[in-house]
């Protein structure tokens, strides 16, 4: 298990809903391209058969949880 947590901040509820979405994005058109997190969590789960979470709300930071199994 991985975590990874930063003090920015944070995301609302309707956003936390949609970051794994593909192509979605909250950055100004020509700076964000949507496809950090899908593509994330596409290898995590496809390629090793693990689970990538997020804990976060508006103003408190965001914590990434990569889990992965040991044994395949
Ligand atoms: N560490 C973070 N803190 C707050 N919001 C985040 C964080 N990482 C991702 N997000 C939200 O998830 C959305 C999708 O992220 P991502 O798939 O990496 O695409 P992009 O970075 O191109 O927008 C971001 O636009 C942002 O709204
Ligand atoms: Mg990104």
């Amino acid at each position: 298990m991985i975590k990874i947590k930063d003090n920015g901040g944070g995301m609302s509820d309707e956003v936390k809903q949609k970051i794994f979405d593909h192509l979605f994005t909250t950055k100004p058109v020509g700076q964000g391209t949507g496809l950090g997190l899908s593509i994330a969590r596409q290898i995590i789960l496809e390629k090793h058969g693990g689970t990538l979470e997020v804990n976060s709300s508006l103003g408190q930071g965001s914590e990434f949880i990569i889990s992965i199994p040991l044994k395949g």
